[in-house]
């Protein structure tokens, strides 16, 4: 019988604090194992703790940009089964309107931090034998769509560095896998609302064989992949789009 549960085990959940990481985290404690969640703003931490009960949540306040921040969340860190990486950011702007800045920004959350703090996790040996990393990626690093070239850029060298990733940590028994949502509501989809307007979100709805997405529909695949379920499967991609790429 496939095994979905997760008692026992202790999770990582970043960008925990909203939207899909905190779906993860309600479904990660439902699915019986410890976690530890981490936001970089303090106040939305600690409601989120207090939501969430404190007995098997650990919360540690982290900007995933900072290397000396991401340095003592691998030192606080217990050893971990699994860890959701759901920190993100999006930056809509037309080809000829990118700032470095503004790349390098979205680079140093999207992609730097997640392949990063794995990789220091990997070194410090805080990952168990038969941990799954979950990589949130997007379908913006799978199909072309105007004005997404930073954040398509960060989110489809994610999925690449996921499957290099897998490689390496197998003879840990360790799998690294991508899940590439569509829009989902939640902060990035309000965010994208308030840039395109009512009426072209409705028209983009449309192309959603399914509609849009919610965070628990992200959270039920990451569950997926995190369990004992998925044991034979790492460096792939789980696109969670309700049709959005299947044409
Ligand atoms: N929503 C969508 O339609 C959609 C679709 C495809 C993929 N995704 C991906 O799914 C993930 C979550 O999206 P969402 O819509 O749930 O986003 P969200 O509601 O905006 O949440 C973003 C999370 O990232 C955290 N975060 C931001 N900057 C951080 C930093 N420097 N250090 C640490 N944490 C930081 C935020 O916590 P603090 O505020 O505490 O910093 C927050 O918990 C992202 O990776 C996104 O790219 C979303």
């Amino acid at each position: 019988m496939p095994n979905f549960d997760l008692t026992g085990k202790t999770v990582l959940v970043t960008g925990a604090t909203s939207g899909i990481g905190r779906a993860v985290c309600s479904g990660v404690l439902a699915a019986g194992a410890r976690i530890v969640v981490t936001g970089s703003n303090q106040g939305r931490l600690a409601g989120l703790s207090t939501d969430l009960g404190v007995e098997r949540c650990q919360a540690l306040r982290v900007d995933l940009t900072d290397a000396g921040e991401r340095d003592a969340l691998v030192k606080a860190a217990p050893a971990l089964d699994g860890i959701v990486h759901g920190a993100g950011a999006i930056e809509l702007a037309p080809a000829a309107f990118l700032s470095e800045e503004k790349l390098r920004s979205l680079q140093s959350l999207n992609y730097e931090a997640p392949v990063l703090l794995t990789s220091a996790l990997a070194k410090g040996r805080k990952l168990n034998a038969e941990a799954s990393v979950v990589l949130i990626a997007s379908v913006a690093g799978l199909v072309g769509a105007k004005g997404h070239v930073l954040y398509a850029g960060s989110k489809g060298a994610l999925m690449a560095a996921g499957r290099a990733l897998a490689l390496e940590l197998a003879p840990r028994r360790i799998r690294v896998n991508s899940l590439a949502p569509g829009m989902v509501r939640a902060g990035m989809a309000d965010q994208a609302q308030g840039a395109l307007g009512d009426a072209a979100m409705e028209a983009h709805e449309k192309e959603y064989p399914l509609g849009f997405g919610t965070p628990d529909d992200v959270a039920a695949a990451s569950l997926f992949l995190l369990s004992p379920a998925a044991r034979w499967i790492t460096g792939t991609t789980l696109v969670c789009d309700g049709g959005f790429t299947a044409r």
